[in-house]
């Protein structure tokens, strides 16, 4: 290492001893999604340390969702401290709750700030278990200038959708663009999918799987005939790979210029019209297509930041957690990573709105979101998603129709609830 280095390491070490008394000073072991918010994750997380005279060790954990709560799973099973924090799903709080410390006592009345729906999912036997750090409700991407070259209407329904995506796909690789595809979503078997399947089923008034009161709804002919309409696209206009496509997988072919529309994350639209992207300044944004009866419908997503009940620096845990899930490190999510405040003021910042002017109509998409049952099955909640994503998963594979699959998925369900949920 060259002198210089080595001495400006010692003088940050320093510098961090001076800041918090060598007694106070701890290191955090924080985990940074790999992929797309990483670098963001990895600044803030150092922003902290150095304003705080404390040290971080960042830990890489994966970007599904399905395989990171395996991940904290385990780890929380073994009342390890191998991290002190952890990004918690919005249909978390249930299956971690336990494993998860009480943030009451240090927020000072943070939570206020907060859309008071977030943080009454964050809620665990009564007790605060996490500070939300963005919300999420998908959206429709499209290329407004296929839509343009062809005269078509951005599309209202999912029956526009189709015609218009297969319309345009047929007539691009006529004039031989042939990797061209109309719809690409997420239909990888994980989270992602009971997600987009979720909001099929609910767009066409099939309910959301599980009701309010633990009935198992989710085996009725409208989810089967929305079900049946999403496999009728793999293979046409949609690649037979999307059955591997997490949200990443989708993005990658949006953004390479390779499909009309996609289903995703906010996430995507400050990538997507980045440095390189062969789609910047060519996408549009609308809410996903209705069903035959006219309901929009967007599944409910979101992450929040909650420290391990087996952390020795619990305190020192929890100033990390309201530091990024605080105003200004909402803000710079906003702008910089095209995430969702959960402070109702930043969609009113100028700058938040130049970045995502369609944060402007995320309200209504956000008024159509369907939430996941996951407050009802609690600590079931992912082995429901599971047998609901496998059951999705056979019918757009073409293994199963949607009447079949359902049917199976029903007695699945009713027998992971046994008596009660
Ligand atoms: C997004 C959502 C999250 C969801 C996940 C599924 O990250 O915010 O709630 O579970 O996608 O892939």
């Amino acid at each position: 290492m060259k002198k210089t280095t080595q001495a400006l390491i010692t003088s940050t070490a320093l510098t961090t001893a001076l800041l918090a008394s060598a007694s106070q000073a701890v290191t955090l072991n924080i985990p940074c999604t790999t992929g797309t918010g990483f670098v963001s994750c990895e600044k803030t997380a150092q922003e902290w340390a150095e304003t705080r005279g404390h040290s971080i060790n960042i830990v890489t954990v994966p970007f599904s969702s399905s395989d990171k709560l395996a991940l904290y799973q385990q780890i929380l099973a073994s009342k390890s401290a191998d991290l002190d924090v952890f990004d918690v799903d919005v249909v978390w709080p249930g299956i971690l709750g336990a494993h998860l410390a009480d943030l009451g006592p240090y927020t000072q009345g943070a939570e206020n700030e907060h859309f008071e729906s977030v943080i009454a999912n964050n809620h665990y036997n009564g007790k605060l278990v996490a500070m939300p750090q963005y919300t999420d409700a998908p959206v429709l991407y499209y290329r407004k200038d296929l839509l343009d070259k062809y005269n078509q209407p951005v599309p209202k329904t999912w029956e526009q959708m189709t015609a218009t995506a297969a319309l345009i796909q047929k007539a691009e690789r006529e004039d031989g663009n042939d990797r061209m595809w109309g719809f690409v979503f997420q239909a990888k078997a994980y989270e992602g999918l009971t997600c987009d399947a979720l909001e099929w089923i609910d767009s066409f008034g099939g309910g959301s799987i599980i009701d309010g009161d633990g009935q198992i709804t989710v085996n009725n002919p409208k989810s089967a005939a929305a079900l049946d309409l999403a496999g009728s696209w793999v293979g046409n206009i949609t690649p037979q790979g999307v059955l591997n496509y997490d949200e990443e997988g989708a993005r990658r072919v949006f953004q390479g210029g390779d499909s009309v529309f996609m289903r995703n994350w906010p996430y995507a639209w400050a990538l997507g019209n980045g440095e390189g992207s062969a789609v910047k300044d060519k996408i549009g944004i609308t809410p996903l297509p209705m069903g035959p009866d006219g309901k929009h419908s967007a599944t409910l997503g979101g992450w929040q930041m909650a420290v391990s009940k087996y952390s020795e620096n619990v305190e020192v845990a929890a100033d990390y957690v309201l530091y990024v899930t605080g105003k200004d490190a909402q803000r710079n999510g906003a702008i910089i990573d095209g995430r969702l405040p959960t402070i109702a003021a930043l969609y009113e910042d100028p700058d938040v709105l130049a970045a995502n002017p369609h944060f402007a109509n995320m309200r209504e998409v956000l008024e159509n979101s369907v939430a996941r049952p996951s407050s009802i099955t609690g600590e079931k909640y992912n082995q429901v998603s599971n047998e609901f994503w496998n059951a999705a998963h056979r019918v757009l594979s073409g293994k199963s129709d949607g009447a079949d699959s359902l049917s199976q998925l029903e007695s699945k369900l009713e027998r992971i609830r046994g008596r009660r949920w």
